[in-house]
């Protein structure tokens, strides 16, 4: 039977998640920010995992920072051998569902206009543009604002 699952990164998952975001965003050595976020109190990484038979593959993540009544999504990403299977719709939907059980009343992140993969996803989530923020990424391209108002019911992780 396989299944996807959902759970916080822990140390263990850092060399894991580090090969996943230098895949997905061409940095190098992501390893130290990854453990940064994971010593923060108000940051939280979780992982999805494809269970399949008794095999268990780490396929992606989302890190986000709660903070007031707000939950930021910094980074999401799926490995791209998982890509286009439903694990980011999943790993946002239950965090966003986390996040409001955990007091947050809206949800906000930046995403490059040029990013239509990630524009899709958060739009089929609710994000709307509120925003724009000129020149953000390291290479000029501009952020555009997005948010989400977050009426999810409260459940546990
Ligand atoms: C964006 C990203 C996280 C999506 O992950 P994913 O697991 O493949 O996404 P899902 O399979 O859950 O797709 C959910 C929806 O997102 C949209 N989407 C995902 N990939 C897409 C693509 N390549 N083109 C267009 N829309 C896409 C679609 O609306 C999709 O729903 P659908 O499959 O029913 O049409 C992934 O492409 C990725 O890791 N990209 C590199 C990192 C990145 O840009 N992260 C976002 C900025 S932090």
């Amino acid at each position: 039977m396989s299944a996807l699952r959902i759970r916080r990164a822990t140390v263990a998952d850092l060399e894991t998640l580090a090969a996943i975001e230098g895949q997905c965003f061409g940095r190098h050595d992501p390893h130290d920010q990854l453990a940064a976020e994971l010593s923060r109190s108000w940051a939280v990484i979780f992982v999805t995992e494809w269970h399949e038979a008794a095999a268990v593959e780490v396929t992606g993540f989302i890190n986000v920072w709660r903070v007031a009544d707000e939950v930021e999504v910094l980074f999401v990403a799926t490995a791209p051998r998982f890509q286009r299977r439903g694990h980011a719709r999943i790993a946002m939907q239950e965090t966003l569902r986390w996040a409001a059980g955990d007091g947050a009343r809206s949800a906000v992140l930046e995403v490059r206009p040029s990013n239509a993969a990630a524009r899709a996803l958060y739009a089929s989530l609710g994000f709307v543009e509120v925003g724009r923020r000129d020149r953000y990424y390291d290479d000029g391209e501009d952020a555009l604002l997005l948010r989400a108002t977050l009426d999810a019911p409260a459940r546990e992780l």
